[in-house]
């Protein structure tokens, strides 16, 4: 596949692909053919952040709350993802996509603890854009285990708890060395984080969009990325101060 680098501000995307399970259940379908589907749109959408020098776009896959779902439900998704890892593979070497995973991977089962770990290691090598999966993801989850390795260091004495600064702080994320997103998008009509990336997106641009995840598409993701730049991020500062610097 081509890259065409595009002058683009916007290095870091994040998603909350909502809407599965309604999208199966409108065609009376069973919920798992809506995630089918969903990991459809995730390959089109993958290869058109590509194709839009987008430098780094974040999936949340699966929260540390999905484990609660039925476990028909919760193994179908796991079995999904397996199928992705293998069947995208090839695909992510070729078009330089490198795979990060984030979230308590704890949880996970061991097959696919190493079919994560393989696969990250596998792509190391990808220099277009980072695919960071968000899995047995939670925010607060991510923020509290954080806090836990800082005091860890601090008792270790690696850390002096007075010098602990914001930056030293999502170093200890496990986004640790990837850069904020600068915009999120949530499909389906929902408009809520979630507890998806809580410190991280502070200063993120929000884009709410009723299409479903399965419905979503390379043209929809052009229209919330046409949005975004129309926008004006201002980060605490006045218009003044923005056009000064
Ligand atoms: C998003 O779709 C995928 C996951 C959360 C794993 P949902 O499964 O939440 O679909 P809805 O929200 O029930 O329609
Ligand atoms: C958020 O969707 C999690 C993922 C997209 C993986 P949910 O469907 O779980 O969120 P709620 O329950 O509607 O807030
Ligand atoms: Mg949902």
């Amino acid at each position: 596949m081509a890259v065409t680098t595009k002058e683009f501000s916007l290095n870091h995307l994040a998603i909350i692909m909502d809407g599965n399970g309604r999208w199966a259940q409108k065609s009376g379908l069973p919920r798992v053919a809506g995630h089918q589907q969903g990991v459809e749109t995730v390959i089109q959408i993958v290869d058109e952040c590509v194709s839009q020098g987008i430098h780094f776009l974040s999936l949340f896959a699966f929260s540390s709350e999905n484990w609660g779902r039925p476990r028909e439900e919760v193994d179908a998704l796991m079995g999904l993802l397996l199928q992705f890892l293998s069947s995208q593979r090839q695909r992510m070497l070729d078009d330089g996509v490198r795979l990060r995973v984030i979230g308590d991977l704890t949880r996970l089962s061991e097959p696919i603890q190493k079919a994560l770990a393989n696969a990250e290691k596998e792509t190391s090598q990808g220099q277009n854009l980072t695919l960071i999966l968000a899995l047995s993801y939670g925010g607060r989850d991510e923020i509290m285990r954080a806090a836990q390795k800082i005091a860890q260091s601090a008792l270790d004495g690696d850390l002096d708890i007075n010098k602990l600064d914001n930056k030293t702080f999502s170093s200890f994320l496990d986004t640790g060395d990837i850069p904020e997103p600068d915009l999120l998008i949530r499909t389906s009509g929902e408009v809520r984080i979630s507890n998806f990336l809580l410190w991280q997106t502070a200063y993120s641009e929000f884009y709410f969009t009723d299409v479903l995840w399965p419905d979503f598409n390379a043209a929809e993701l052009r229209k919330a990325l046409d949005d975004y730049r129309r926008r004006k991020r201002r980060f605490g500062l006045t218009d003044d101060q923005l056009e000064d610097l």
